[in-house]
């Protein structure tokens, strides 16, 4: 696993995991009982976090790292230095959460939160997750 970027300090992301776990429990997620919570450290340093939310209506449904970028795009922000996502499994961000973390950052770290245990168990980066991805030259 490479960081071609400055990697945040234990401290922080002891910060984003802790804000991942504590999300992931407000998650409105009844149709699948899937919880999912993502922290994401912003440009400026704060932090912004999110949860999935799911309908009645399936395809409505919204991930938890959407639901975190859009809480930092409202609060002015445009940049993302790292992204905690806690879900049982420590599952990965799924592709269309890829293509949406790629617009706010070249390359990142990405922190897996395995929910059952707390403990972080993968540390990977956007461009490993999502390489060749789409890019539009405008
Ligand atoms: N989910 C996320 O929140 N993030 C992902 O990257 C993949 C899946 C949610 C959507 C749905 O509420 C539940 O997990 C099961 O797919």
């Amino acid at each position: 696993m490479e960081f071609p970027l400055v990697k945040p300090s234990p401290t922080i992301i002891e910060e984003l995991r802790q804000a991942a776990l504590a999300v992931r429990r407000q998650a409105y997620a009844p149709y699948s009982n899937f919880l999912v919570g993502a922290a994401i450290l912003a440009g400026s340093g704060k932090l912004f976090v999110g949860c999935n939310v799911e309908n009645a209506s399936y395809g409505l449904t919204i991930c938890a790292e959407r639901n975190a970028i859009a809480a930092m795009i409202a609060a002015g922000e445009r940049k993302i230095q790292a992204i905690a996502v806690a879900c049982h499994g420590a599952g990965s961000p799924c592709g269309a959460c890829r293509q949406v973390m790629a617009e706010f950052g070249e390359d990142y770290g990405v922190f897996l939160i395995d929910a059952d245990s707390g403990e972080i168990a993968a540390e990977l980066t956007l461009e490993e997750l999502l390489p060749h991805r789409f890019r539009w030259e405008r």
